[in-house]
């Protein structure tokens, strides 16, 4: 593993100012530092010039909460697929765009990357994270911190550790034994820890037994002293429990606002002595240090860190939100060429690329053809500017003269699709529906907020005005719907707390005194939705009205559906579609319901009747190109019987454009998998992530993670950790080792040799893995320590030069409580895959 050069330390006069200021400030004063004011705002202190600090989610863009009109983020692909392009520049350029569009935006911590691993295929959030390896996972993080933080931003990776999975997320206890967690979950925070990022969030669950803001050992000992590590903790949202304990974990921030354990109360118990006043003065000395590093606390006199200095925002001295726009043209491009990389093209019996001039008729199939999951839902779930549909990129990528015919085929929605402002008018009549915020529990009288919303899922705490009463406000959200067709149509209302439905003044939905919970992704998921069928005339506008109220301080969030009934048989028409076509591009995937935080899957099928979809479609048309739209491991059955498929995951605003680019050879798919997909789900070591009775998860298969435990067991995956074909093919030339051995505390440098055999340029993604031949402890058959992105011309070839530092090579001793280098022999397995190995070279550990 590559240790990437420290960015973040600091220079001396910094670290003087910063403790000036901090003698400066009262105990009151320092212990406002560690406490959020509200849901994304940290305290600051008026003394000394520091506004409170915007905290805001991350990881695939800047999530609002509210932007000034106009000003959505740039949605970029997400974890997994980032996992997927293997390039660690371009996802720090990815990153830096984030960053940039975040100081515009006034934010000084970004919540992210995600570090947490693709332990299961039902993981809710496993789109969120980058791959089931540690390595793939550590190397991109780095790049993804060092991008961000370019920008005067700080990243703070997540979550702090084993969150591999969303059931019973607040209390389950991980089960990870001492080898597991640290060659294996912690690997990628100790990469971030050392490469300097300026904070990090720790977990809501437990890890043998301790929750992750009162983990003293683990924050302490190993994070701080043993890492060197100079950044904040950050506590996940509610996640902190105890003054005391959080305190002495070495807990720094407590989020979100109003304080419950931190601020106030911490302030107390220094007063009371049951903090030591030091312990007070750390967690504030390192927010102050976070302060002057973003550029939010003025140090006269203190030279800027090289990362401060990079484009001082105004709105980070002022904390505010600056009024102008954060996406634009460059970043749409970037975006685009990014998903193009994420891309991973799983089988092609020649297909692709499909040539446009040989094409008359071409079926855009499926239920994500036209409605794709360009993000996942959840914290990571943003206000985009637009997202661009498989139909409409190849609509506008294909030439005129082809004829272009869409059936979605079946739905893949768990609950009814909320409506936007593509279906609906608010009451002024311009697109949207309109959110109205009233005080007290009946939203009645004059409204004292009243705003535009572009969709019906609105998390209603993000829209109350300052001056509310938080735990005394009702709302309404109002839309005209026109129906396309008429006849009958469901219509449904989700949400959290006390919510009701009218259309057109007739009760369609009431849960008036339901009771909120405290977590709103586990509740958008689980709460049910209330529907009532009502007969609508086409075009003739009906008025739907969902409110609610808040009698504490959780936010709110309303969810309105409507769907009209089927009324032919839409299977049908899409194999009749795909029978007349010259291609058949099906676009199967999941939604973001199902790639969510806040809860699990509890399948790898895809949703509704997609494989059948899938089976007949090829079953009447030899070209069928399948495109997988999900950020999780799913099952292909049909993968064999298709003529080519794409793993596209949750790609952002371009999928569409970048789709089209893959398709028609415009671009490569730049993709390798960073994750297994097993032929079935029993193959899959971990898969169930419900805790037991006593709320235990087990990590039984221990370092066995992904392709570790696929290639132990000798399973054979459907599509290995590592797969991707491009257009062009690659020939590995020669492996040569700078030496035959080497002893502990010095590195080796392979050199790797390939040639573009192919006749197009492309893109091979070098994978350096290990093998430790005469191990005194069980070990994977090979374990990912090395890679490298190389772009050749038809026909030429490049030598590469990696390295293996000794720490590679070792493993974690679990008797002495350390790395362990172990003499030995090895073998070194450099291909294009975990089960492509074309080169093999033995060296000795002496
Ligand atoms: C999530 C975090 C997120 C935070 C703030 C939590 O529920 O686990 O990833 O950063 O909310 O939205």
């Amino acid at each position: 593993m590559r240790q990437p050069a420290d960015s973040s330390r600091q220079i001396p006069p910094l670290l003087e100012r910063v403790e000036e200021l901090l003698r400066s400030l009262t105990v009151d004063e320092r212990a406002g530092l560690t406490s959020g004011t509200d849901a994304w705002h940290a305290g600051g202190a008026d003394s000394i010039g520091l506004g409170p600090m915007l905290t805001l989610d991350g990881p695939n863009g800047v999530r609002g909460p509210v932007f000034p009109p106009g000003s959505s983020a740039t949605c970029t692909p997400c974890g997994t697929g980032l996992g997927a392009t293997w390039d660690v520049d371009l996802v720090s350029e990815v990153a830096a765009r984030i960053g940039l569009e975040a100081k515009r935006a006034g934010v000084h911590y970004m919540l992210g990357p995600v570090l947490n691993l693709v332990r299961s295929p039902l993981g809710g959030r496993d789109f969120e994270g980058y791959s089931e390896d540690p390595l793939l996972t550590a190397e991109l993080a780095v790049a993804y911190v060092a991008g961000m933080q370019s920008q005067a931003v700080a990243a703070c990776p997540k979550h702090l550790v084993a969150n591999d999975s969303e059931t019973h997320r607040r209390t389950v206890n991980c089960i990870v034994d001492e080898r597991a967690l640290r060659e294996v979950y912690l690997l990628p925070f100790e990469a971030v820890a050392r490469a300097g990022a300026w904070s990090m969030m720790a977990a809501y669950n437990r890890l043998n037994g301790v929750h992750g803001t009162e983990n003293g050992p683990l924050i302490h000992d190993i994070v701080r002293d043993e890492w060197g590590w100079d950044g904040v903790m950050v506590s996940d949202w509610h996640a902190t429990h105890d003054t005391l304990i959080a305190a002495g974990a070495g807990l720094d921030l407590e989020m979100p606002g109003p304080p419950l354990f931190f601020g106030p109360p911490l302030a107390a118990a220094v007063r009371r002595g049951e903090v030591d006043e030091e312990v007070l003065n750390s967690a504030a000395r390192r927010i102050l240090t976070l302060a002057a590093r973003v550029g939010a606390l003025r140090l006269e006199g203190a030279a800027p860190t090289a990362a401060a200095s990079a484009e001082p925002s105004t709105a980070h001295a002022t904390g505010a939100a600056a009024p102008q726009l954060l996406s634009d043209a460059t970043a749409a491009a970037l975006v685009r060429r990014a998903a193009a990389e994420s891309f991973v093209l799983l089988t092609n019996d020649g297909a692709l690329p499909l040539v446009p001039a040989s094409l008359h008729r071409v079926a855009v199939l499926g239920p994500n053809a036209a409605l794709p999951c360009t993000q996942g839902g959840g914290a990571a779930n943003i206000d985009a500017p637009y997202a661009i549909s498989p139909l409409e990129g190849l609509r506008a990528a294909l030439p005129a003269g082809v004829e272009i015919v869409h059936e979605p085929g079946c739905k893949t929605d768990l609950f009814l699709p909320a409506l936007s402002r593509m279906d609906a008018a608010d009451l002024d009549g311009n697109p949207g529906l309109t959110l109205e915020i009233f005080r007290g529990r009946e939203p009645a009288g004059t409204p004292v907020a009243r705003l535009r919303m572009e969709t019906s899922e609105v998390i209603v705490g993000d829209y109350v005005p300052p001056g509310v009463d938080a735990t005394d406000y009702a709302y309404r959200l109002s839309a005209w719907l026109t129906p396309a067709v008429g006849g009958a149509h469901d219509i449904g209302l989700r949400g959290m707390g006390g919510r009701r439905l009218f259309v057109d003044g007739a009760p369609a939905a009431d849960n008036w005194d339901a009771k909120a919970g405290v977590d709103m992704p586990a509740e958008r998921f689980e709460n049910e939705e209330q529907l009532a069928t009502f007969q609508f005339e086409a075009g003739k506008r009906v008025l739907a009205v969902a409110e609610g109220h808040c009698n504490d301080s959780m936010a709110r969030m309303l969810i309105v559906g409507c769907a009209a009934h089927e009324t032919r048989d839409n299977m049908a028409a899409a194999v009749e579609a795909a029978a007349s076509a010259d291609v058949a591009i099906v676009v199967v995937g999941n939604d973001d319901v199902y790639e969510a935080e806040g809860h699990d899957r509890n399948t790898v099928t895809l949703p509704g009747r997609q494989d059948e979809l899938i089976e007949r479609v090829a079953a009447v048309n030899r070209k069928t190109v399948v495109v997988v739209n999900a950020g999780c491991p799913m099952d292909l059955p049909w993968a064999d019987g298709v003529a080519a498929v794409v793993y596209a995951w949750l790609p952002g605003q371009e999928f569409g454009n970048a789709l089209a680019d893959v398709l028609l050879g415009v671009a490569e798919a730049g993709g390798r998998l960073p994750l297994t997909l097993a032929r079935t789900s029993a193959d899959y070591q971990a898969y169930d992530t419900t805790p037991d009775a006593d709320e235990r998860l087990i990590y039984s298969e221990g370092i066995n993670v992904g392709y570790r435990g696929f290639d132990a067991r000798g399973v054979e995956p459907r599509y290995a950790f590592g797969h991707g074909l491009g257009y062009t093919t690659f020939d590995y030339e020669s492996l040569e080792l700078a030496a035959d051995g080497l002893a502990e505390g010095e590195a080796l440098e392979l050199r790797v040799k390939l040639r573009n055999t192919g006749t197009r340029p492309g893109k091979e993604v070098v994978q350096v893995y290990v093998a430790d031949l005469e191990a005194s402890v069980p070990r994977p058959p090979r374990e990912l320590k090395g890679f490298a992105v190389v772009r050749l011309a038809p026909n030429e070839s490049a030598e590469l030069t990696l390295t293996l530092e000794d720490r590679d090579l070792g493993y974690w001793d679990t008797a002495r409580h350390s790395w362990r280098i172990e003499p030995g022999r090895f073998e070194i397995q450099v291909g294009h895959s975990s089960r492509d190995i074309r080169l093999r070279a033995e060296f000795e550990l002496a």
